[in-house]
């Protein structure tokens, strides 16, 4: 791995993916292809413009003859697609969008790849994508984590988009040969997450005096890992993995969402101490749940961890602080966020109508 070229690497995973490649591996040249949908941030990158390791540029995977020049001039010989559209509540309000960028984009992403990866008949060259737990669907209470093995029975239009892109990626490879990987990967937390998604939302509404909302009874079960901990395991599968394999990674806890919120509102509760709105557990308000919401996720990680030797290095209670430290002292960067108008009329979109339980 010389020349690599993310995409969506300005949003919330590819951009600690870059930051940790910078970190990592400095004689890396890294390319990041983004659109800048409403979810790409360069400002997440601020830090790292100027460095000669790295490259942005602006645009779609779904632009063909871009993504073919990009492969072209970089010489790119690896490929890792984090672009997506990646929130399930707005996959409920608009489907299209997900289908266009997630199975559209990409097959063209993965069209270009093959023109370029076969002009050259090169070794070494890898395809890696970046999907979900999602795509196989819920568990219910008691029932044993997905495996490799596990049939896809996505529930959401955002999981079916991205079930179609896996099974997109895995055609490639048996079709054309092209040398692929696929990640899939339980919840996600940490720096730069775009404050719509559940651990920002809380930790910014809190911060507000908004209420918090959720969904349902709250006893939906994800296995949530922290983002620095799914950057090293993309990393190991690039530098170690088997062509053609499919990882599952996860941080193998179980936590309800109920007792998410309330381990963010305890830990700001202890650290703001004088805030207005301490207890911040009081804001906790139950509204109408997420059509067709998932019950349950959880993975069984012994591939990756036996053959990759990866494991996570922070559990639920250090990364969750980690976070809330972060977001505490990064609200300049949120401020600028939810300051935009797209911001509060997705807010609007999303919880006018939900009501309360
Ligand atoms: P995100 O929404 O924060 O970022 C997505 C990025 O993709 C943005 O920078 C956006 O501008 C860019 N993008 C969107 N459409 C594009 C296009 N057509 N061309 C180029 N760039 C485009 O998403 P995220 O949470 O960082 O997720 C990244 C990937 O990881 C996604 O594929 C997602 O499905 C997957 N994933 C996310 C999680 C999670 O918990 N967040 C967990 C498992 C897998
Ligand atoms: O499982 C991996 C997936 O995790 C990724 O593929 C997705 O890109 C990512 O967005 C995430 O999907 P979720 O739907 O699990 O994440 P979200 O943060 O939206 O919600 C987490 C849980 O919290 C879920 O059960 C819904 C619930 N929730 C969410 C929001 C935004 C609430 O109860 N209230 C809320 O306001």
């Amino acid at each position: 791995m010389n020349h690599v070229l993310i995409t969506g690497g300005a949003g919330f995973i590819g951009s600690n993916f870059i930051h940790r490649l910078i970190e990592l591996r400095p004689d890396l040249l890294i390319i990041n292809l983004d659109l800048l949908t409403y979810a790409g941030n360069k400002d997440n990158l601020k830090s790292v413009e100027d460095n000669s390791q790295y490259q942005f540029i602006h645009g779609d995977i779904a632009d063909q003859p871009l993504v073919e020049s990009i492969l072209e001039k970089y010489q790119i010989d690896t490929v890792v697609n984090f672009a997506a559209e990646s929130h399930v509540d707005r996959s409920i309000c608009g489907p299209i969008q997900f289908l266009n960028t997630n199975v559209v984009g990409t097959g063209i992403l993965l069209e270009a790849v093959r023109k370029f990866w076969s002009s050259k008949n090169t070794t070494g060259f890898r395809f890696h994508h970046i999907s979900t737990d999602e795509v196989f669907g819920s568990l219910n209470p008691g029932e044993p984590p997905f495996n490799e093995a596990s049939q896809y029975s996505p529930n959401s239009p955002y999981s079916a988009s991205k079930a179609a892109s896996d099974h997109l990626v895995r055609a490639y490879h048996h079709t054309y040969g092209i040398p692929i990987t696929i990640s899939n990967c339980t919840n996600n937390y940490g720096p730069y997450q775009f404050p719509e998604k559940l651990i920002p939302l809380i930790i910014m509404n809190c911060l507000r005096g908004k209420s918090l909302p959720v969904y349902g009874d709250g006893q939906q079960i994800r296995d949530w890992l922290y983002v620095e901990d799914h950057c090293d395991a993309i990393l190991q599968i690039l530098e170690h993995g088997k062509v053609g394999e499919t990882y599952l990674i996860g941080g193998e806890n179980q936590p309800s969402n109920l007792e998410i919120i309330h381990q963010i509102t305890g830990l700001l509760d202890e650290l703001l101490p004088d805030s207005p709105y301490s207890p911040h557990s009081s804001l906790i308000k139950f509204v109408q749940d997420r059509p067709g919401h998932d019950r349950r996720y959880a993975m069984e990680i012994s591939r990756i961890q036996n053959e990759l030797g990866w494991s996570p290095k922070h559990n639920l209670a250090s990364g969750l602080r980690a976070t809330v430290e972060w977001y505490l002292s990064h609200q300049d960067w949120v401020n600028a966020l939810v300051e935009k108008e797209s911001f509060s009329t997705w807010i609007n979109n999303n919880y006018s109508n939900r009501g309360g339980n």
